[in-house]
């Protein structure tokens, strides 16, 4: 076990934000930057980036399956984890690669645990079995800022269907799931303000990412 703690090797960052944050076009200039620098990337997506955790992708974004109970999509959402950590998050750290993860354990808390009101602690725990010890050694929460949230809000509240409206305080809820993650887990977990530009918001993630680099 410590050889293994010694050993260690490579880093783990994630990427976490609510759908349109940006997160893309980040992790890919992240990426160019980081290989430019001579490091060995390796760039996953959550859920899949393993043969199993894409079929289970495939499952759970499907729009067949819209009777999909929340502790099933719970489930789903962890087994793709614990198989991507296993077979590809573990060995490439070990190997000392760099590894950028397209959403992480932090989805989890706040998609199906602030989204879709299920216990924290139970999804604590559930992330906790299928990460094992592999958790990020830093996370990126792309947070858009608020006046461009609610002036989409305002735009959509008139003409918004129920569905609409569901779906805009789902999206209300999980950014505070992210800010609370956030607050729970300062050192880790950094808030990155996307009002400026690409280039400047890519600039504010090297920073925090080169203090991480081994
Ligand atoms: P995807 O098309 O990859 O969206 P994005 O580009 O926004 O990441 O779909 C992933 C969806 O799954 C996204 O809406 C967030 C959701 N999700 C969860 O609800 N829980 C999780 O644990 C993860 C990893 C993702």
């Amino acid at each position: 076990m410590g050889t293994l703690t010694e050993a260690k090797r490579g880093r783990l960052i994630t990427f976490e934000g609510i759908d349109g944050s940006g997160k893309t076009t980040q992790i890919q200039l992240l990426h160019q930057w980081l290989e430019a620098e001579g490091y060995d990337v390796l760039l996953l997506r959550e859920p899949g980036g393993t043969p199993i955790g894409e079929q289970i992708r495939d499952i759970l974004l499907s729009v067949n399956n819209t009777d999909m109970s929340a502790v099933t999509e719970l489930l789903l959402f962890e087994a793709a984890r614990a198989q991507l950590v296993k077979e590809v998050i573990a060995p490439a750290l070990d190997e000392g690669r760099i590894v950028i993860c397209d959403r992480f354990m932090d989805s989890t808390v706040a998609y199906q645990g602030y989204g879709r009101g299920l216990d924290p602690d139970l999804v604590d725990r559930l992330n906790l079995l299928a990460v094992g010890d592999i958790l990020p050694d830093l996370t990126i929460w792309l947070d858009a800022p608020d006046d461009a949230l609610f002036r989409r809000i305002s735009r959509r509240k008139d003409g918004a269907d129920r569905l609409d409206r569901e779906k805009e305080s789902f999206r209300q809820r999980t950014i505070q799931g992210f800010l609370k993650q956030c607050e729970a887990y300062p050192e880790r977990i950094r808030r990155i303000d996307t009002s400026g530009s690409k280039e400047e918001t890519a600039k504010l993630i090297e920073k925090l990412v080169r203090r991480t680099l081994p």
